[in-house]
């Protein structure tokens, strides 16, 4: 059981949850494609089935082209518990491959080629800092049984503290379901760390006068009265991709074109989500756009990448992205290089496991827990 004292702390945004961060080898950093894609391609031939390649549908085109599944983080997150495979090379961010880890088998490694590739919204909010919180939101509403519950972008230790106090994991996809299975069981929810995702949750379900915001950086952000009053606290956390988009944008799409239709991910703001014909996770996205008439215009708001492959992947679709050039890549996604793939694959041809991504026991078992109530709902 994973105890966590609540405490004062100083907040800290630590984007880099692993210290075990390597340097890319001289030789590795100035591959050009040319150069890397048959050494890829042989590693993995050598490696055959002992290695599977996951890539997230934020990942640049050099990964995608070398996974054997690209998809959503929950997707992929089952991708990796169904492999039998020793390795699991993960292309995406830590949280991912913590989630990749927790659900594989303990005799099967995940592997994460760039240790730098940290959620920024994850790092909003650390247990620590989640466990300090929580006893002053208990305190402000002392009858009332909160359950937490944690957005798949977060941490495996906030994930244990989730389940610890009889909470769950959700997915972009799965949110309202989570919500509904909390108040079952609870009368109100502490939703993190994502405000947009948590209040366009919360209209889903006829609850947007229910909610309150807990800004923990913030004093005046801390209101105990109004944790009191309201169903559904929301931690004021936020994608920095995500919040550039405006319905301004949307309107825009639309002035430009009647005809244009518009998809985004529900890390958007409230605005864009209402303003947006469709909305949801990054695979709802791509089937949206798999599933359009050839000639369709559809404007996509999420990060670059993904919209990048729908152009390529759907030349019959015109695809556009939402905020034009100001349309921004995540940062985090991009740490994973496709050289420090090729480094990862050859140290493995070697016998040398490189940025292993290893949840420690006990936050394992419990984040197991709130993984499995999400899979219930
Ligand atoms: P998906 O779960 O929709 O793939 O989204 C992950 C993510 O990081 C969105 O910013
Ligand atoms: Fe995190 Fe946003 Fe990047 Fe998704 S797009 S991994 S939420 S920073």
């Amino acid at each position: 059981m994973v105890t966590m004292e609540s405490a004062e702390i100083e907040t800290d945004l630590s984007l880099f949850k692993y210290d075990n961060l390597e340097q890319l080898p001289t030789a590795y950093r100035t591959l050009s494609e040319a150069e890397r894609t048959p050494r890829i391609e042989s590693a993995l031939e050598t490696l055959g089935d002992d290695v599977i390649v996951l890539g997230h549908n934020y990942q640049r085109r050099e990964i995608v082209e070398h996974a054997d599944f690209i998809g959503d983080s929950y997707e992929l997150s089952k991708r990796a518990a169904e492999a039998d495979a020793e390795y699991v090379v993960f292309g995406g961010v830590t949280f991912m491959a913590e989630s990749a880890d927790i659900i594989t088998d303990d005799d099967q490694t995940v592997i994460l080629p760039s240790m730098e590739a940290s959620c920024p919204m994850a790092g909003m909010a650390e247990a620590l800092q989640v466990d300090a919180a929580w006893a002053e939101i208990t305190n402000a509403a002392p009858e009332a049984n909160i359950i937490p519950i944690t957005y798949m972008n977060s941490y495996a230790d906030l994930k244990a503290f989730c389940a610890s106090q009889g909470g769950l994991v959700c997915t972009s996809s799965n949110a309202a379901n989570a919500f509904e299975w909390a108040f079952e069981r609870g009368d109100k929810i502490l939703f993190l760390p994502d405000k947009h995702l948590g209040e366009n949750t919360a209209y889903d379900l006829g609850m947007e006068d229910r909610i309150a915001t807990w800004d923990p950086w913030d004093p005046e952000g801390k209101d105990p009265e109004a944790v009191a009053e309201a169903d559904i606290i929301l931690w004021d956390g936020y994608c920095q991709v995500h919040e550039r988009f405006t319905a301004d944008h949307v309107r825009a799409i639309r002035e430009d074109d009647p005809d244009a239709q518009v998809v985004v991910h529900p890390e958007c703001r409230r605005e864009v989500v209402e303003a947006a014909d469709v909305v949801g996770s990054t695979s709802t996205i791509c089937e949206t756009i798999a599933s359009a008439d050839p000639g369709e215009t559809w404007a996509i708001g999420t990060e670059i990448h993904l919209t990048e492959h729908l152009q390529r992947w759907h030349p019959e679709v015109d695809v556009l992205a939402l905020c034009g050039d100001a349309c921004m890549d995540c940062n985090a996604m991009r740490q994973i290089d496709p050289n420090y793939l090729t480094w990862v694959l050859e140290e493995l041809v070697a016998g040398r496991e490189r940025n292993v991504i290893e949840v420690a026991p006990e936050e394992k078992e419990l984040a197991a827990v709130a993984l499995e109530r999400m899979l219930e709902v």
